[in-house]
């Protein structure tokens, strides 16, 4: 089998890690009984380009259970769990390219050794697998049927790929899923943003003035968790919808140039690029600590902060300081990529759940009814959302109230008023 692993050794680990993280995973497990019996992805050759965590092993194994060929590459250098990766090629049989810490260049190959099964179905975190179709593997797109994409950055991307008239094929935004976004994107965002930060630094939470930097879903997830341990939490946006939601929900709301001479911690998830930038650096305090979880590395210039420099060491494992002329020294944490899954584990399996039933049904979805979609992007369809949040809430132990005749009626009728 093809593959590009850091060590096979690392296999057991791995497999006992990926079943631990089976059992917190309920919803995909029934998908998953379903597929084995059923094999509704028979035949289907899948590229997936993802996390390597225990959470993706699941899916992975989920769409091979379920008849499809399945090949997985890193969707991030520095986000790979080399012993999952381990697992997935000698416990599961799935060629797996992806090593923690590759370099850019090892990033592609990977990518392109993921692609070399000629697959239907392109699965994307972050939408570098669809460029790299789009871009230089033109000769693949007769036989692709579709595609999924798992995060808010990557959706962005797409659309607009398929307003310049590129998007080859079409393409599920799993993102957009209620059960996907109101959840990952908040409360595994939240969670695993701050579990990067004190695994990467041991700060004290407490008493901390936290600066947050986007106020979309994961950046409320991150400024509750922040706030729930004592933070003095600052937010900055640029959507005055969401800055007076930030307002109201009670953080202190300011412009970064403001904001960079009061903070001790920065956390940017706003999904653009130099959120934190020289004219920030240049006044902030001794010993700020910066983190980004937003999903590629440009939201903190770290270029112009090399360029102030006069010197760079690391201090602790994912903890780099910038020694600047003046005698301030600024931290970055995790080199600037996504704190959460370079520094911790990612979101938690119980989340991750939700979010891969909706992209192993997105794919059973686009195996089924291909045939009647364009070249666009398509929402997740919403009987798959409901059906995502029943299992889900049953996997719970909670039951729910159903509508009465008599308030289906109300609902649907305009005559009954004051
Ligand atoms: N994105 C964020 N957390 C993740 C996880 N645990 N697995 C895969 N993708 C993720």
């Amino acid at each position: 089998m093809d593959y590009d692993v850091k060590d096979l050794e690392l296999a057991q680990k791995g497999k006992d890690r990926i079943e631990w993280a089976r059992q917190s995973m309920p919803v995909l497990g029934l998908i998953r009984d379903r597929f084995e019996a059923e094999k509704p992805l028979s035949g289907l050759r899948i590229a997936a380009c993802l996390h390597v965590t225990t959470e993706t092993a699941n899916l992975a194994v989920t769409l091979r259970d379920g008849g499809a060929e399945v090949r997985v590459c890193a969707s991030n250098p520095l986000s790979t769990q080399d012993d999952v990766a381990a697992a997935l090629v000698r416990e599961y049989g799935i060629p797996a390219f992806a090593i923690k810490g590759e370099d850019n260049q090892t990033y592609y190959k990977h990518i392109v050794s993921t692609l070399a099964h000629r697959p239907h179905v392109t699965m994307d975190d972050g939408a570098d697998l669809v460029t790299m179709v789009l871009t230089e593997r033109k000769d693949l797109i007769p036989e692709i049927i579709g595609g999924t994409e798992e995060t808010t950055t990557g959706v962005i991307r797409l659309r607009s790929m398929a307003r310049d008239g590129v998007l080859a094929y079409p393409v599920i935004s799993v993102n957009d899923a209620d059960t996907k976004h109101m959840f990952d994107n908040r409360y595994g965002t939240g969670q695993s943003t701050i579990d990067g930060v004190l695994r990467a630094t041991n700060v004290l939470m407490a008493g901390m003035r936290v600066v947050v930097s986007g106020y979309g879903w994961c950046g409320r997830g991150v400024a509750v968790r922040a706030k729930g341990l004592g933070a003095d939490v600052i937010v900055t946006e640029v959507n005055p919808v969401r800055a007076l939601e930030a307002l109201m929900d009670g953080y202190r709301v300011m412009p970064m140039q403001q904001a960079a001479s009061i903070g001790q911690l920065f956390i940017t998830v706003t999904g653009n690029k130099s959120i934190i930038r020289r004219e920030h650096f240049q006044s902030m305090q001794n010993g700020a600590i910066l983190a980004n979880s937003g999903h590629f590395n440009v939201e903190i210039d770290i270029p112009a902060l090399e360029s102030m420099s006069t010197g760079r060491r690391r201090v602790r494992e994912f903890v780099d300081e910038y020694a600047l002329a003046d005698g301030r020294k600024i931290f970055i944490l995790g080199e600037g990529r996504l704190i959460n899954l370079a520094c911790a584990e990612g979101h938690p399996a119980s989340v991750m759940d939700m979010s891969f039933a909706n992209q192993a049904l997105s794919v059973e979805h686009l195996s089924r009814n291909h045939k009647q979609l364009q070249k666009q992007v398509y929402p997740v369809p919403a009987e798959i959302d409901r059906e995502v949040a029943r299992l889900k809430l049953k996997a719970m132990n909670t039951e729910i109230d159903t509508l009465t005749a008599e308030q289906k009626s109300y609902l649907s009728s305009w005559s009954e008023g004051t």
